[in-house]
Parts: structure tokens; sequence; C-alpha cells
């Protein structure tokens, strides 16, 4: 980021800021710097799942597979009970995960209320069902940030791995908002294209600069993964997908190697069990977003209170895999109960390599 574009950056959070939210936060930094189990602090980031169904079908997302089985849309009552929870101490908000946020009727209301709890908000959405009413209230309710999944410059490309998705469309759609958003002279949401990148579009890269730059929206590249299929991304056995879908250029996979099949977090700790809340449309929390089944949830929103989740036993044993004595890690035989987090394929020290 340049010096000045980051300053402009830090400015428009500074209106973010609370003294709950700064001190939260450095409470969270000596939380996961001393590697403590049980925590102090809350979460500072916050993912949510408005539903987790979807009209397209991306072969190497868990949703464009049709997974899980069971789908829904989050209530109002769900959402409400998340954000004041956690309102006062995370300041932005993911309003996706799997799913379409889209197809969610209530999602200007959620945009809203998040709003008024002073938190920013992120959507990201493949953009081919926006009506001129969604349009009306996504800008409206004052949406910060619109992340639009576009992974190539022709229909044809497009289409290969946005499946059932239509260009014309998308492109369309980018208009719509960026000329409701010049009538109602509002900057407001920050478009981007977000270009994940794969071996069948990574020659059009250049080009998703060119058609961002006509369309006068920003956009970034984001490396393709893997996923869907059997499992979540750090913890699949499908290896062959790495081959059909990923790029073998280095530069687009700095994250897990799929194809030297080395972890690629040789130290530190996981950021999501310290800092990151995610909860799907059913109020179930998750270790991190990597993960969707149902059967490894670590609680309901609905059923206990966000604190008591964050903090018990299966959190506490997945953030004692990252101890910093490597004696006082827990191994096959000790420790507290066997998290998701124990197969984690992420981290050297948790897969001895051997992923
Ligand atoms: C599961 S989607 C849900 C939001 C929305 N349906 C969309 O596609 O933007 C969440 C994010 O994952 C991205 N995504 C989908 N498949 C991916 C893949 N194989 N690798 C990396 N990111 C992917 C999407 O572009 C989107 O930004
Ligand atoms: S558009 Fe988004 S949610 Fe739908 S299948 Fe593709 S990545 Fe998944």
């Amino acid at each position: 980021m340049q010096e000045d574009s980051l300053m402009k950056w830090l400015i428009e959070r500074l209106k973010y800021l609370t003294v709950r939210r700064f001190l939260n936060r450095a409470v969270s930094e000596f939380d996961s710097a001393l590697r403590r189990t049980r925590v102090a602090s809350y979460p500072v980031f916050l993912i949510v799942e408005p539903c987790n169904f979807c009209n397209l079908k991306c072969p190497l997302c868990p949703t464009g597979q049709r997974l899980p089985a069971e789908r829904g849309k989050m209530t109002m009552e769900t959402f409400i009970s998340i954000i004041d929870q956690l309102s006062p101490y995370c300041w932005h908000l993911n309003l996706f995960y799997l799913g379409e946020p889209l197809l969610c009727e209530n999602l200007p209301v959620m945009i809203d209320y998040a709003r008024w709890r002073k938190m920013e908000v992120s959507v990201s959405s493949n953009l081919n069902l926006l009506s001129e009413e969604m349009a009306d209230r996504l800008i409206d309710a004052n949406l910060d940030h619109l992340i639009v999944s576009l992974d190539g410059t022709s229909q044809e490309i497009y289409e290969k791995y946005r499946i059932g998705g239509n260009f014309n469309k998308v492109i369309d759609n980018i208009i719509l908002l960026n000329q409701k958003k010049k009538q109602k002279v509002s900057p407001y949401p920050r478009i981007e294209i977000q270009f994940v990148v794969f071996k069948h579009n990574e020659q059009e890269v250049p080009l998703i600069k060119e058609l961002a730059a006509k369309l006068g929206v920003g956009f970034y590249l984001r490396e393709g993964t893997l996923g869907g299929k059997e499992q979540s991304p750090p913890l699949t056995k499908d290896y062959s997908l790495a081959e059909q879908w990923l790029s073998p250029n280095k530069e687009y996979h700095k994250g897990y190697d799929y194809f030297e099949r080395k972890p690629y977090i040789q130290e530190g700790y996981c950021g999501y069990l310290w800092k990151i809340a995610t909860i799907n449309w059913d109020g179930s929390v998750f270790p991190c977003c990597w993960v969707f089944e149902g059967k490894y949830k670590y609680g309901n929103i609905m059923e206990q209170s966000f604190k008591t989740i964050w903090n018990n036993e299966l959190m506490q044993s997945s953030r004692s895999l990252f101890k910093k004595n490597k004696r006082s890690r827990p191994d096959a035989e000790t420790g507290g109960p066997k998290t998701i987090c124990y197969q984690c394929k992420m981290f050297k020290h948790i897969c001895n390599d051997q992923c």
C-alpha cells in the first residue's frame, strides 16, 4: 500500500475505534502472544453467514458442491444476538462465509443493524442477482465494501469456475451500482473485483486490471484453494484436484502448497483461534472459515453465550496446540478433546511434515 493510501485507510478506520475496542485489541495481542488457552479478550474480527445456499455451482466451493446438506438463512434474532454480543469488541464484519449473501432478503437490514452498531461491513457476492431494489437497499444501508467475485474477462473463461454464472450480468450489475451511487451521491459501497487465480484463467490477470479500471472499481487477486469435494481446504485429501484446477505458478499459491504438500506455516499460531469469530447461518460457532460441517462446531450462539463458547473445552484444546513450549503441546495421548484443528495441514508442527 502507498504511504498516502495507507494514511487514508488508517484515518477511515479511526471512526470505528472506541475505547473498549482498542482495549480489547490490546488484550487480544497479549492473549495470543502469550498463547493463553483461556483468553480474557473477545475476537477482533467477525465472520457471519447470512445463508448457505447459492445460485451458482463453483466446483471447489462446498456450497457449489451442495455441501453440507442442511441449508438455511440466518434469522434476525440470531443476527442481532451475535452483533449485540460482539460489536462492542469487533469493528469489522465479513457478512459472508459460504453461500450467496444476496439471496438473503434480510441482508440490507443486517447491514443496517451492524452499521448502527458502528461496525465496518464487507460483503462478497457473485453479483449475478441484483434487483434495482436490492441495489438501492445496499447503498441506503451504507454497506462499506462490496467484493465482486469475477474470475474471468469473458463468459467462456468466467463460467469454467462460476458454473451457471453470467459474465455480462455481473458487468451490468456493477454498472447499475455505480449509477445508483452517483445518483445518491454516495461513495459507498467501495466496489472491488476479486479475481481468484486458477490454471484456466491466470493468463487473464492483466486483462482484469484493465476491466476494473474501465468500470471504475478496484480489483485484487486471490489464490485459488481446494475444497468442497471432500472436506475443508486445509484438510483435503483429494490432491488430484490441484493438477486439474490450480496454477502451477508458485506466485499463485503462496499459501498451502498443494503440489508439494507442504504446510506453509512453520511456526507461530493460528490467528482464528484468538482473533476471529466464525458463525454460520444457524448460529453455530466454528474454529475458522475453512470448516463448515456441523459435526465440527464448537457451540451454538442460540444455546450459549458467545463468551462461554469462546473459552470452552474445545477452544482451549485447539489453542493448546500452539503453546510456545513445545513440550506442553498436546500429542495423540494428552490434551483435551481432539478437535478438527488436530488434523489441520496448515501448520508444520501439527502434521509433522506428513501432510
Ligand atoms: C464461498 S464464497 C461466498 C460469497 C459469494 N458467493 C462469492 O462467491 O463471492 C466466499 C469467497 O470465497 C471465494 N472463493 C470461491 N472459491 C474459491 C477457491 N476455490 N479458492 C479461493 N477462493 C474462493 C469467493 O470468490 C468468495 O470471495
Ligand atoms: S458463487 Fe460463492 S457461494 Fe456460490 S458456489 Fe461460487 S463460491 Fe460458492
